[in-house]
């Protein structure tokens, strides 16, 4: 068997928890590779409404393993914290979900390294969710960083001390009033507490040798589905720079972030909105300034699931997808949230770009300061409700012409529509 992954194409935020879920039941195992709790994945269904931050979103079936892999970093406070939503919810996660002993920690050090470091890039701030990204993978690569399976060393307390002290002297250069930031409300000393009773829960789960658990798995012919975070467009590498996030979210990732192969690559799912979406700074082409943008922002419930933040809104990018296509190697297309382009009589569709007077469809290296304009095709709205379609052959003529549309500009088909976001609320095409 080999890992199907499943991948945002956009700059995250596209619905993978929901098609993650949705998918679940055809996969033994369900993988995290990369990113932390930067991610806020939505699952719905009867009623309920969870999001994830570091859990997979397999966690809802209990007949999956879910593993957070060697490649994402975990926020043990953040951890704790959703675990006691679903057990409030009497989801049971300790039978199911495995940890890989070489995920990293993020401390919370890290986290007040990210608001300085933010803060001293003033009007070049990254719009970092402030969750210790970018400090954690950073001591991950400078070989400073702490993992999973560190917390059952005895030394654990002074590996912790040695690496808190780095990080306090670095911000005391740039003047950081430790002892007044509070952490989700609290102040340090009480959240490294916390943080410290958080490691205990995690001590109560299974830490494993992930990339043996995932190879043997595959050995065993077992199905494994590697769910993303973040989006294409905010890799590392191939994102829009220094506007990014920390990890490689593309495809790539999976292989460093579990442990697998090239060769054990499966089919890869491309999921994408109908429209765009991006919170925080850095460039977007077809941005949305106007009530155009604020009404996809209001019908989309447009509002970041970690941060709350307003997510700017736009039509969709073609070039972007291309690109994002280009470096996943997607075989099969998710369109998500269809019917938040319901109420539009006309919808755009940017299908290249003119850049310092040349037609063009690729990505420049700089898309920060480069004149750029988004050039589109306007497409007929269906101007219908589709959230209560429960099968594709119902929905509107139009709709099918914006997909094939689509299908025909990226030529990668396109296998779901979601209309909603509840798990039934989900359409599946030939
Ligand atoms: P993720 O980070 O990729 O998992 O996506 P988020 O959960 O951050 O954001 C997607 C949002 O859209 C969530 O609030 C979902 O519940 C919601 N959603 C997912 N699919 C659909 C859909 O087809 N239609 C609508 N209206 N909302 C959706
Ligand atoms: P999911 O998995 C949307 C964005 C931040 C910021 C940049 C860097 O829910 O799709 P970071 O905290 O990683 O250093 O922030 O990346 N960002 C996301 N945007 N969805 C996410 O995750 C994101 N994770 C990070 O807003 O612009
Ligand atoms: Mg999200």
């Amino acid at each position: 068997m080999k890992v199907d992954v499943l991948l945002g194409l956009q700059w995250g935020d596209e619905g993978k928890g929901k098609i993650v879920d949705v998918l679940t039941p055809k996969y033994e195992i369900v993988a995290r590779f990369q990113g932390g709790p930067n991610a806020g994945h939505t699952i719905e269904f009867d009623g309920n409404k969870f999001v994830l931050h570091t859990i997979p979103s397999g966690i809802f079936n209990q007949k999956t393993i879910n593993v957070i892999g060697n490649g994402v970093i975990i926020d043990p406070c953040i951890f704790v914290k959703e675990l006691n939503n679903l057990a409030k919810h009497q989801i049971e996660t300790r039978n199911h979900l495995y940890i890989s002993k070489k995920a990293h920690l993020i401390l919370p050090t890290h986290r007040l390294l990210d608001a300085t470091y933010e803060q001293s890039k003033g009007e070049l701030k990254i719009g970092s969710t402030l969750k210790g990204i970018g400090p954690t993978y950073t001591d991950k690569v400078a070989r400073n960083g702490l993992r999973i399976g560190d917390i059952i060393a005895n030394d654990f307390k002074s590996k912790y001390l040695k690496l808190k002290k780095k990080h306090l002297e670095i911000l005391e250069f740039y003047k950081f009033d430790v002892s007044n930031y509070k952490l989700d409300g609290i102040l340090f000393d009480e959240y490294e507490a916390q943080w410290f009773a958080a490691l205990d829960v995690i001590k109560e789960f299974k830490l494993i040798d992930s990339e043996y658990f995932i190879n043997n798995a595959l050995k065993e012919g077992k199905s494994v589905l590697a769910e993303g975070a973040q989006g294409s467009l905010l890799d590392i590498d191939f994102g829009s720079y220094p506007f990014v996030t920390s990890s490689n979210t593309i495809t790539a990732g999976v292989c460093s972030g579990l442990g697998i192969s090239p060769k054990n690559v499966g089919k890869v799912y491309g999921i994408f909105k109908a429209y765009c979406t991006r919170v925080g700074s850095g460039s977007f082409p077809t941005e949305l300034d106007d009530e155009i943008g604020q009404k996809l922002r209001e019908i989309g419930n447009e509002y970041g699931s970690t941060t709350g933040r307003p997510r700017r809104c736009g039509w969709l990018d073609i070039p972007a997808l291309k690109y994002a296509i280009m470096l996943d190697g997607v075989d099969e297309l998710l369109m998500m949230k269809a019917d938040v382009l319901s109420p539009f009589d006309k919808i755009k569709v940017c299908t290249s770009y003119t850049i310092e007077g040349k037609n063009t469809q690729e990505i420049p290296f700089n898309t920060e300061n480069t004149d750029l304009k988004a050039n589109y095709e306007e497409v007929d709205g269906w101007n219908a409700d589709l959230t209560k379609l429960s099968k594709i052959e119902d929905a509107p003529k139009k709709l099918i012409d914006y997909v094939k549309f689509i299908e025909k500009l990226v030529e990668v088909p396109v296998s779901v529509v979601s209309v909603g976001p509840d798990r039934t609320q989900t359409l599946f095409r030939e």
